[in-house]
């Protein structure tokens, strides 16, 4: 972390929850959290429960987030749910791109490059998701790959899109699967993208969070967010129960 910029730490509930449950996790959130906080954090929850998650988030700084958004706007898209939706209902940020969408979803560079857009123009704030797979890895390719996805969007939306933006890099062969990248592995990809973006606007790169998503737990989150290019994390299984958030929120210094 830099103290240039705030902490953004974001919970991504994936398709887990249900009202009972949702109302127990937010409650010991909000218990266990101090009321001003020093940075963001965002709870992504289902489509269903927004209405659920936002009212409980009441009298705390904690933001709503989704986790997937249409690339259109409005129309004939049956089981689409719209940027401006998600703000309707207090929405502040969006995952785009998240990797369970481009490898289950087949959502590839262009299309989540147009959810990006579609975000930005409802005024919320997109989350774009980045990593390379196992293969790409051991092949070589990371920074091949990640630096290709964020082109994507940059091609189509320019660097200024890049200021109400998240960057979340979240190596594929890490997620849920306990094995995380390890810190300086992680800040090598992370200061990549840092510098790909500087070469097209210094101030901007200097400001945009980078945030790690992959098997973040309370263990290895401090040595993670030691790194001086890890602004945060984009947390899966450890955001469901309410301890291990916490402590994860803890070693970002909320
Ligand atoms: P895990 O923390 O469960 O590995 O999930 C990471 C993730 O995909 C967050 O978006």
């Amino acid at each position: 972390m830099s103290p240039s910029r705030p902490t953004w730490v974001a919970g991504n509930w994936k398709m887990q929850g249900s009202l009972a449950g949702n109302a127990a996790l937010v409650t010991a959130l909000k218990a266990g959290l101090p009321k001003a906080l020093k940075g963001e954090i965002v709870l992504c929850a289902p489509y269903p429960y927004l209405e659920q998650v936002a009212r409980l988030l009441s009298g705390s700084e904690m933001t709503l987030g989704a986790q997937d958004v249409s690339a259109h706007a409005a129309g004939a898209f049956t089981g689409e749910v719209s940027a401006a939706m998600l703000a309707d209902f207090g929405c502040r940020y969006v995952l785009v791109g998240h990797s369970e969408r481009r490898q289950l979803h087949g959502e590839a560079d262009p299309m989540v490059a147009e959810k990006f857009g579609a975000a930005l123009q409802s005024g919320l704030r997109p989350v774009l998701c980045l990593g390379e797979t196992l293969s790409e890895r051991e092949a070589g390719q990371t920074e091949k790959v990640v630096i290709r996805q964020m082109e994507a969007v940059l091609a189509l939306h320019g660097v200024a899109a890049f200021q109400n933006a998240i960057l979340a890099y979240e190596p594929v062969w890490a997620i849920g699967t306990g094995r995380v990248a390890a810190p300086e592995e992680a800040e090598a990809v992370h200061r990549t993208l840092r510098e790909r973006l500087a070469a097209e606007d210094n101030a901007i790169a200097a400001g945009l969070r980078i945030v790690y998503g992959g098997s973040v737990k309370a263990d290895n989150a401090p040595s993670l967010f030691n790194q001086p290019n890890i602004d945060g994390g984009l947390i899966g299984g450890a955001s469901l129960k309410a301890e291990d958030f916490l402590a994860i929120c803890r070693a970002a210094n909320f």
